[in-house]
């Protein structure tokens, strides 16, 4: 299926040399190249399309303007910043509206790699309605005892960096939405960052200050009717996760990177609980009470009633963000890793054995039952004999 893909950029001699850049992708993609945001959204408003990239600094509709009301008109349209560095005080006011940004000059790979994935994505979810109300999504709602912490301490004449890391590390909305934003090429860095502390140190206060207090990457939880306590549970579970899952790969000798995927990844596994129930809390609420019952697992509800799981919408909204492949699969198959086309012990191995333990956690330590594994995966993966030692090593991770 031939893609379309929307270029905006108000120099001329830009948009010829991303015509003659993008030349080899003809046969995929169908381009169209408009010269201002006025134009771009007329275009849009025509004939539907899947990714637009943009430049922000324009004569008239200036970039944040424009992805402000295709968001608002369009809202399953992929939307992709393309701009110059010097544009950052324009980049902050499209840190609600951006799924992702690149900067100029772009080299024909990342501009491909990134709208092709984008594209690719968008097969995880079929329902157009569902993909509306994902794309749609800016920003993560924060635990409401995190954000005022967060707030306050922000807030305050001796903010402490220690503080603000510790205090985002805790929240799974605030943590998306950080590394979201110090790995996106508004900020340059040379690799990819995935551990809180680091990015919080590499952004510095005064960036945090500005992305929280003006730009308003955080908000408070505030839907009605989802009760705090499954909130706090849910939190708990995420935390509780991350942390098995990094224990795992530690004990795994896995490298630096795959142990900060395995940490983000179990932190961010069920964020598609969060996001369902923020775009359909009626229906959400009735799958939560209906799981469980008879035996029907959540995901089989889900699926029945969404046609889609929470992985799948954790995944789909994460790798829009440009969160690296090893972080969307294991949020896509935490609860079926045997459908991912990756057979390795890494990162997904890693969050679906702690997702099953951090379940089997209770008072008495946890309960050596496995009771939603997939054994056959963990056989694959050459881990099935480690298990037990898995059991040990989460026990000591939380004492
Ligand atoms: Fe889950
Ligand atoms: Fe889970």
């Amino acid at each position: 299926m031939r893609r379309k893909i929307l270029f905006v950029d108000d120099e001329p001699m830009v948009l010829q040399g991303l015509k003659r850049m993008l030349r080899g992708m003809q046969n995929e993609w169908d381009m169209v190249f408009a010269e201002s945001g006025e134009e771009a959204l007329a275009i849009l408003g025509a004939t539907p399309f899947e990714v637009m990239v943009t430049d922000m600094r324009m004569p008239g509709m200036h970039g944040a303007a424009l992805l402000e009301k295709a968001q608002k008109r369009f809202p399953k349209l992929v939307r992709i910043v393309l701009s110059g560095h010097s544009d950052q005080g324009l980049i902050l006011k499209s840190v609600r509206t951006a799924h992702q940004y690149l900067s100029k000059p772009c080299d024909a790979d990342t501009l491909k790699d990134t709208v092709s994935r984008a594209c690719a994505l968008r097969e995880l979810l079929k329902d157009d309605m569902l993909k509306q109300v994902v794309s749609n999504i800016g920003t993560l709602p924060s635990l409401p005892r995190l954000y005022q912490e967060i707030m306050k301490e922000l807030q305050s004449e001796d903010a402490s960096m220690r503080k603000v890391a510790e205090i985002v590390s805790r929240d799974v909305g605030m943590t998306a939405k950080v590394l979201q934003m110090v790995n996106s090429a508004f900020f340059a860095l040379p690799r990819h960052i995935a551990s809180i502390a680091q990015a919080v140190n590499l952004l510095g206060l005064e960036t945090i200050k500005a992305l929280v207090l003006s730009a308003q990457i955080f908000r408070r939880f505030e839907v009605q009717g989802i009760p705090m306590s499954f909130l706090e549970k849910l939190w708990n579970h995420c935390l509780g996760t991350a942390t098995f899952a990094k224990a795992i790969a530690k004990e795994e000798n896995l490298s630096r990177e795959v142990i900060d995927d395995a940490f983000l990844g179990g932190m961010l596994h069920d964020l598609g609980k969060l996001i369902l129930f923020m775009g359909f809390p009626e229906k959400y609420r009735a799958i939560l009470k209906r799981s469980g019952e008879n035996g029907i697992s959540l995901g089989e509800v889900e699926q029945e009633v969404l046609g889609t799981t929470h992985g799948a919408v954790g995944a789909y909204l994460m790798g829009l963000w440009g969160f690296g492949d090893n972080v969307v699969e294991a949020i896509a198959f935490h609860h079926e890793p045997g459908i991912c086309s990756a057979k390795t012990a890494g990162a997904l191995a890693c969050v679906h054995a702690a997702n099953d333990l951090e379940h089997a956690f209770g008072p008495e330590g946890i309960r050596r039952e496995w009771a939603h594994a997939d054994l056959d995966f963990f056989n694959s993966v050459g881990c099935v004999e480690k298990l037990d030692r898995w059991v040990q090593v989460c026990e000591s991770a939380i004492q």
